[in-house]
């Protein structure tokens, strides 16, 4: 096998795995789900499972790619003891990144195509109505959806193609830094607003009764924290791997726990700033919050719309914000490569080609979901929805609890290799200490979370 590349610096790194880590699911998915589960005290509770569940499940799987050297393809069966079967999971988390990726190049994809109607003027002089229109008018274009959805495929596999050093990490930092700086300033800028405070409060100032009840006063807190749980393991891209395979390509000089903090604490600075972007404009110009996907899209546009220069900035920000996409996409891509590489033995460029078609392919029911198959539905979610719920709410939540079952388990991997790995370097360490939590609570908090879930969702409170 080619020797194994590594990151050719620190910040390369960190900017590189929040760029996995940074994307959709905090500049599309976290304001959108905020507003539909009650704003600030969903924000609350989506925080504290960052903390308690999300940093220790990602020091996990940062080691278990580190330790194996491997992508989720043979990672486990590289550590596992003889015998045991813990590698079957690969099968389900390759399942999971093609699910992932099945809708989140077509919102990707959404994004490209506002940078360009952004540059175009299409906007322009139009009020939150209009806006709204342009976005249902996208919505009943299969064939616009499939072209921006074909482009964001096409760019992330040739980045992938061109192999990680040259390709991945180049792109990725100067896309990042500059979706940072730009993200702040629009942040301001909408907090500014007049008729920003409604929307302020809705975000900042906590109302618990909106994580128990909707606005229809029926139930919903079981639903409430299975969502705010998926939402904290989606940000942070963990329980498919595709955290582990950037733990399989850094060095050993830092432990690990410093690593998933800095990862962890950008990420959330990013999804926070979303918020900060889009509640105050959504009171401002009178979008409702409960909006659901279409959120930014309907809100977004209103505010270059009373910005000098607007189309200008808008552009601009659309273009980091697909970039912040395609930096998720390039690294999901690199996982499904990496394993293809390693599980049928392919050289890289074969391996590309496969995916490329398979990824191509997959993604459009969730393109017909939106028109021609707008009449299917489960439980009230339409196509992108039920995928988004199968990777979300099942295969990340689930995957992590694998991960952390792995680490702690004498019949895995184990506690004792487990720290060791994550240890090793300098920097904060994983708390010994901390045992007895991993081991058995938060295993019990993820799965009574997600069968409590369920039930509320099938009717139950
Ligand atoms: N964390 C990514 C985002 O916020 C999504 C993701 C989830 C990526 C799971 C990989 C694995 O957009």
């Amino acid at each position: 096998m080619e020797k194994r590349e590594t990151f050719s610096s620190r910040l390369g790194f960190v900017l590189i795995s929040a760029g996995c880590a940074i994307g959709l699911g905090n500049v599309w998915r976290f304001p959108y789900i905020t507003g539909k589960y009650g704003g600030a005290a969903f924000v609350l509770l989506y925080l504290l499972f960052l903390v308690i569940l999300g940093l220790p499940v990602m020091v996990m799987e940062l080691a278990v790619g580190r330790a194996s050297q491997r992508s989720i393809a043979q990672s486990f069966q590289k550590l596992e003891p003889r015998g045991s079967k813990w590698h079957w999971y690969s099968y389900i988390g390759f399942a999971g990144n093609y699910l992932l990726m099945m809708f989140y190049t077509v919102i990707a994809g959404w994004l490209l195509y506002y940078f360009i109607k952004m540059l175009r003027g299409d906007f322009t002089g139009l009020d939150a109505d209009g806006v709204a229109g342009q976005f249902g008018d996208l919505m009943g274009r299969p064939g616009i959806m499939t072209a921006f959805m074909a482009i964001v495929v096409c760019i992330g596999m040739f980045v992938c193609a061109q192999g990680l050093r040259n390709g991945v990490e180049r792109v990725n930092k100067v896309m990042m830094l500059c979706l940072l700086a730009l993200m702040v300033v629009l942040a301001v800028n909408s907090v500014l607003l007049e008729g920003a405070g409604e929307g302020l409060r809705f975000y900042l100032q906590p109302n618990f009764r909106n994580l128990v009840y909707d606005e229809n006063g029926s139930w919903i807190l079981g639903e409430t924290i299975f969502a705010a749980m998926g939402q904290a393991f989606f940000t942070l891209s963990l329980g498919i791997g595709a955290i582990a395979i950037f733990g399989s390509y850094i060095k050993k000089e830092h432990r690990l726990a410093g690593e998933a903090i800095r990862i962890g604490v950008l990420d959330t600075c990013v999804a926070f700033t979303a918020g900060l972007i889009i509640f105050p404009a959504c009171s401002a110009f009178g979008v409702s919050t409960g909006e659901g996907p279409a959120l930014v899209f309907v809100t977004l546009p209103n505010i270059f719309n009373h910005m000098a220069l607007g189309q200008l900035w808008g552009g601009a920000f659309f273009l980091f914000l697909s970039f912040a996409a395609l930096s998720t996409v390039i690294a999901v891509f690199e996982n499904i490569i990496s394993f293809t590489m390693e599980r049928w033995e392919l050289p890289r460029k074969k391996a590309v080609l496969f995916n490329f078609i398979a990824v191509l392919a997959l993604s459009m029911p969730c393109v017909l979901g939106f028109n021609v198959w707008s009449g299917f539905t489960v439980l009230g979610m339409d196509v992108s929805g039920v995928e988004d719920f199968l990777v979300s709410q099942n295969i990340l939540p689930l995957g992590s609890l694998l991960y952390v079952l792995f680490c702690t388990s004498r019949k895995g991997w184990g506690w004792e290799k487990f720290l060791e790995e994550a240890n090793t370097g300098d920097g904060i360490r994983f708390p010994r200490a901390v045992r007895f939590y991993v081991s058995y609570i938060l295993p019990v908090i993820v799965l009574f979370i997600f069968l409590m879930g369920y039930w509320n969702l099938f009717g139950g409170k």
